[in-house]
């Protein structure tokens, strides 16, 4: 199983997702570590309660100094050994440092159809513009936010009656689906002679 690691800023269920697949023992994934920018995420708990390494690194000390933090953020992935890295609402934008420490291991998860609606409220928008779906990418990441070969997206038809709450809901239940499945598809691609037992 390839060591990943997972950030999260916040309730982190897509990191649940992905907590729940890498406990089947044919999935190609192992979680490393957990990590945060905010001591208080609720789902550093989730992972905490799962048995998991976990490690907060709050920016706010590091406000004039982003490169420190993304250093101190560095430096605990490669302490944990994860060799891939997982953005799962990890809500910093990267600085290019750390995007090319990770060039083609790093992958994110965004809820809308990229290049579609890049950045935030992308519900509200979808709704605002009168589109008859939205849906959700995983993508690998670069310099461009929310930018990146897309690895693979999911579809949801908006209905007549969604709200962005609703919508996002619907939108959230296919990022749970998509996301550990996009990185099972992404790391056999890198591994293929990995096969499952
Ligand atoms: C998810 O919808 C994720 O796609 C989004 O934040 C939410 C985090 O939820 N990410 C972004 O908007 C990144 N640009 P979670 O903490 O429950 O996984």
């Amino acid at each position: 199983k390839t060591p990943i690691a997972v950030l999260i800023s916040g309730r982190g269920s897509n990191m649940e997702a992905l907590i729940e697949a890498c406990a089947d023992p044919g999935y190609p994934a192992r979680i490393a570590l957990v990590l945060s920018n905010n001591p208080e995420a609720p789902g550093l708990e989730t992972a905490r309660r799962a048995g998991l390494a976990v490690h907060a690194i709050d920016h706010r000390p590091f406000a004039r100094d982003r490169a420190a933090h993304e250093a101190a953020v560095d430096a605990a992935l490669q302490q944990a050994g994860a060799e891939i890295v997982c953005l799962a609402g990890y809500m910093r934008v990267l600085t290019p440092f750390l995007v090319s420490r990770w060039a083609g291991r790093m992958l994110n998860i965004h809820p809308s159809l990229l290049p579609a609606y890049p950045g935030l409220d992308t519900h509200a928008r979808a709704l605002a513009s009168g589109d008859s779906h939205h849906g959700c990418t995983v993508h690998l990441v670069t310099d461009g936010v929310d930018e990146g070969p897309v690895l693979a997206q999911a579809r949801v038809d908006i209905l007549p009656d969604d709200t962005a709450e609703t919508l996002a809901g619907r939108v959230l239940a296919e990022e749970h689906r998509l996301y550990p499945e996009a990185l099972a598809t992404f790391l056999r691609d890198r591994n293929p002679h990995d096969v499952a037992p």
